[in-house]
């Protein structure tokens, strides 16, 4: 018989073990810094790995004797769902859960942790439907008083922080965690961001609580090291791939490792023996192809200036502002062009590259791939 062989690719959620490739020095980085209790936020595109690598680092320092947990904001609306995503974050772990109870008694009736006999799966519930705002300010407030006390050395990772922000309650969260993170003793934070125009004024305006808060640290794309590793995965099941072929990839998506990870899973499910760069176009345009919709209706929801400013970024990202590009693309003056570029990033589909004006990446490098071909 032989033996089924596992595509050595995953994409879509956060990779561990063998599916994930260790970024050594930023591993070491960080944890110095969260050690010596100096706050720190990464940022980093959409789909390059943040969350892996954030879950790993925690892994580490957990088993340095770090307790740790982890906070997904990315789906919250409001203080409510803040508190609900934060216990169930301490709650996680049982431990955590009772001492959480035996720490803020009066959210104990509030709280309800079961477990399906069938299946194992926990599931946790805060019932605060009838809480008034004042109260569920209080509960945050409890909540993160008490982090200190439910462990010796406590990391508290915030996933997708800039959500924070988005709160419209005039900064009353940005303020009262930066509170707590100057007041907890042996707790420090770990933060991870994607909407770079939206952090950057989080961090960088004196007016706002994150101003010098917390250090800040660009996340990297990989080196060679990731088309060596990527080689190395199809050799893994007799696939015989050379890495050209991978530089090549990375190259078209933006080096974003979920999409290299995501062609490769296709690729290797494909019974090639081995890889050619023509496999990689015919695997990247059928992906491309099958978004097609849903970037048709991303499109068609813009202002016709916007739409020109989009192709423009797909098919020169850099100097946007060239007087030949304007008339190539039909946009009338520079500042119609700042104005569509700045609403397409309050969209979150375009980002600035770090602080360069006139340079920006796409949210989605497919959806710039889609585009490109659309109007060749
Ligand atoms: N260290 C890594 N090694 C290999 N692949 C990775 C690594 N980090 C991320 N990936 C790829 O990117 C995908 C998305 O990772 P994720 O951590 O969810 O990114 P982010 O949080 O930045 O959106 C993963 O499913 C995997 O395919
Ligand atoms: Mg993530």
């Amino acid at each position: 018989m032989t033996k089924l062989k596992l595509n050595p690719f995953k994409f879509g959620n956060p990779v561990e073990g063998d599916y994930y490739l260790p970024r050594e020095k930023l591993t070491q980085l960080v944890k110095q810094f969260l050690q010596n209790q100096i706050h720190v936020v990464l940022i980093g595109p959409r789909r390059f790995g943040k969350t892996s690598f954030v879950l790993n680092v925690l892994k580490e320092l957990e088993n340095d004797g770090y307790d740790f947990f982890f906070v997904d904001i990315f789906n919250i609306t409001s203080h409510k769902d803040f508190l609900s995503q934060l216990v169930r974050a301490i709650s996680a772990k049982k431990k955590w859960y009772k001492r959480l109870q035996d720490k803020i008694p009066k959210l104990r009736p509030k709280m309800s942790f079961d477990i399906d006999q069938a299946t194992g799966e926990q599931s946790f519930g805060l019932s605060m439907e009838d809480a008034s705002d004042k109260d569920i300010k209080e509960a945050i407030q409890d909540v993160l008083s008490s982090l200190e006390k439910l462990g010796k050395n406590v990391i508290i990772a915030i996933d997708e922080f800039q959500k924070i922000a988005d709160i419209a309650d005039s900064g009353w969260l940005e303020a009262t965690l930066r509170t707590h993170m100057q007041q907890l003793k042996n707790t420090s934070f770990l933060f991870t961001g994607s909407r770079r125009s939206i952090i950057y004024d989080m961090l960088n305006n004196s007016a706002r609580p994150f101003y010098r808060l917390c250090q800040s640290i660009e996340f990297p794309s990989f080196g060679d090291e990731f088309s060596t590793w990527i080689v190395n995965r199809f050799k893994s099941i007799s696939i015989d791939c050379q890495i050209d072929i991978i530089d090549d990839l990375r190259d078209l998506v933006q080096d974003t490792p979920n999409y290299v990870q995501m062609i490769c899973f296709h690729l290797a499910a494909s019974h090639l023996k081995s890889i050619h760069s023509t496999d990689v176009k015919e695997a990247l345009d059928r992906i491309v192809g099958q978004n097609a919709y849903a970037y048709q209706t991303q499109l068609n929801s813009l202002s016709r200036i916007q739409q020109r400013t989009l192709r423009l970024a797909a098919h020169e990202p850099q100097n946007v502002y060239s007087k030949s590009l304007l008339t190539k693309f039909e946009i009338t003056s520079p500042p119609a062009l700042a104005s569509a570029i700045k609403a397409l990033k309050a969209k979150g589909i375009i980002e600035d590259i770090g602080a360069k004006k006139s340079q920006f990446v796409f949210d989605d490098p497919l959806f710039a791939i889609w585009l490109k071909k659309l109007f060749d």
